[in-house]
């Protein structure tokens, strides 16, 4: 596997799949701490395409707190051995001052507005436009075939698809099913900073999720006059066990709108806190179908 740390030089070396026999080039773009859903994304990728780009980058401009920067989990060493085990055919870590020479901030951005602001965008101002931003650069460096998200950050998907149509990106943008714990607990770097006693509580966030997606399931003809309520009823369930919830909404799965009458296509999303951890995590309400993972 080759380890690329320069932007000028993984640009070359896309080129130079692409000229020998690359027809296809598949991109995981990651900010490393890498655990089984990121290897899935992998697995993904190496199907897709005929060369695997991963890249590694804790990316300054997406984080809203010093501190949960400061403290995101940084394990290079072992996540470049992952990556080779998995097949991966180069490794993309550049440092911070590679990837925003001019500086701790981009001199131009990416916005998606609206899909941006609302939930996870109006607890973490500017999340998305740094995650946007990051993304672009990315693109526009490996000018990949195919990039491999996850769907455990649903709006973060929905926003870089967005940004892939306004902008005419000339990329797929594939997304692959949240990867869980037994116990249910969607896979996240952030899980590690969580106490022994949060771990055993953290699950409760899935739970009440699937049990509220179950909820809104049993009665479709009563969406979305039951949405409050039930809403209301899983704030209370996940206070009661001890996380602080932050939201948790019933969207339009297209674009995270309120759900209007007649809407069959839904997202059931929840964060909440725990143990100073942020926990996201999400269920598709489709009509006739429960996509939720038990
Ligand atoms: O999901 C992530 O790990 C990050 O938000 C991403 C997409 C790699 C951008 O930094």
């Amino acid at each position: 596997m080759r380890i690329v740390r320069d932007r000028r030089q993984v640009t070359a070396l896309c080129r130079e799949w692409r000229r020998r026999d690359a027809r296809k080039l598949a991109l995981v773009p990651t900010m490393g701490n890498l655990h089984e859903g990121h290897l899935a994304l992998v697995r993904h990728a190496r199907e897709r395409g005929d060369r695997v780009l991963v890249s590694i980058f804790v990316n300054p401009l997406q984080f809203d707190r010093a501190e949960d920067l400061a403290g995101y989990p940084r394990t290079l060493e072992a996540d470049t051995k992952r990556l080779a085990e998995a097949g991966v055919d180069a490794l993309f870590c550049p440092e911070a001052g590679e990837m925003y020479p001019e500086g701790a901030t981009s001199r131009a951005q990416v916005r998606v507005p609206g899909l941006s602001e609302v939930l996870e965008g109006e607890s973490r101002p500017g999340h998305f436009d740094g995650v946007a931003t990051v993304v672009a650069k990315l693109f526009n460096l490996a000018q990949p075939d195919v990039a491999v998200f996850g769907e455990k950050d649903y709006q973060q998907l929905l926003v870089i698809r967005a940004m892939v149509e306004a902008l005419n990106f000339p990329v797929v943008v594939d997304a692959i099913p949240t990867v869980r714990e037994e116990d249910g607990l969607a896979l996240s770097s952030r899980n590690g900073r969580l106490s022994r006693a949060a771990r055993r509580r953290a699950p409760e966030l899935h739970r009440c999720l699937r049990d509220t997606a179950e909820a809104c399931l049993l009665e479709p003809d009563q969406w979305p006059r039951i949405f409050n309520e039930l809403i209301t009823n899983a704030e209370q369930r996940l206070r009661a066990a001890g996380l602080q919830p932050d939201y948790v909404s019933i969207r339009r799965a297209e674009d995270l709108g309120l759900p209007q009458a007649g809407d069959r296509d839904l997202v059931l999303l929840g964060a909440a806190w725990l143990d100073g951890v942020r926990l996201i995590d999400n269920l598709r309400l489709q009509y006739g179908r429960f996509a939720g993972a038990r």
